[in-house]
């Protein structure tokens, strides 16, 4: 495994946890949950997503994968990242500024997120951050090319992973949520948060 993947097994306890998915079904309450679709082929993809912060990741046939501060469907400003993600970011990212994005993914039961490298940010030296609510999902990161290796792990509720330095450009994906392994979100599935920095860093 590339240098700078880090997995901070626990570091939101249960209680963190409830309140972090509160958090996570207010913004969700005001920026819907949407299907994005690959670019060129339009075909949608099986997680549904959202953001916060002043930008947010999304895609679609014609625009393709990018980063803009409204939501493709209500054309409203993302809603504002809540403080908790902010001092997540100051405690591990090791970054001098805050992310600017925070991308929410939900998995329902038996969905996936293809092998992909989280290339769509101007700025590759702060890390991505990404927290994990829910069920269980197996999550798989290689290296800088789509046929090496990959190293498999479960992340669990309140679990963080941190792709920075060389790993920051690795492939990674999430093969599987594995059905009814936490209580956390009513009705089942996974959330997952993803700080990112997209514009240059002030250094
Ligand atoms: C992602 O790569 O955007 C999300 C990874 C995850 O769900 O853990
Ligand atoms: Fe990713």
């Amino acid at each position: 495994m590339l240098d700078g993947f880090t997995h901070l097994s626990g570091y939101f306890a249960p209680s963190e946890q409830v309140e972090l998915i509160k958090m996570v079904q207010k913004l969700v309450a005001q920026a819907p949950l949407f299907r994005p679709k690959m670019p060129r082929s339009g075909k949608p993809f099986s997680v549904k997503m959202t953001n916060c912060g002043e930008l947010g990741w999304v895609s679609d046939k014609d625009g393709g994968y990018r980063y803009q501060a409204t939501h493709p469907e209500t054309s409203r400003a993302w809603p504002r990242m809540p403080e908790r993600f902010l001092e997540l970011w100051a405690d591990v990212a090791d970054c001098p500024a805050d992310p600017e994005a925070c991308l929410i993914n939900y998995y329902a039961a038996g969905t996936k997120l293809g092998s992909h490298v989280d290339s769509d940010e101007a700025e590759t030296r702060a890390p991505v951050v990404s927290v994990s609510l829910g069920d269980d999902a197996v999550f798989h990161v290689g290296g800088l090319k789509r046929s090496d290796p990959k190293t498999r792990l479960v992340l669990k509720s309140g679990d963080v992973a941190i792709l920075g330095g060389e790993s920051r450009l690795a492939y990674h994906g999430i093969d599987r949520v594995m059905k009814e392994t936490s209580e956390l979100i009513g009705g089942g599935g996974r959330f997952n948060l993803t700080l990112r920095r997209v514009t240059p860093l002030p250094m």
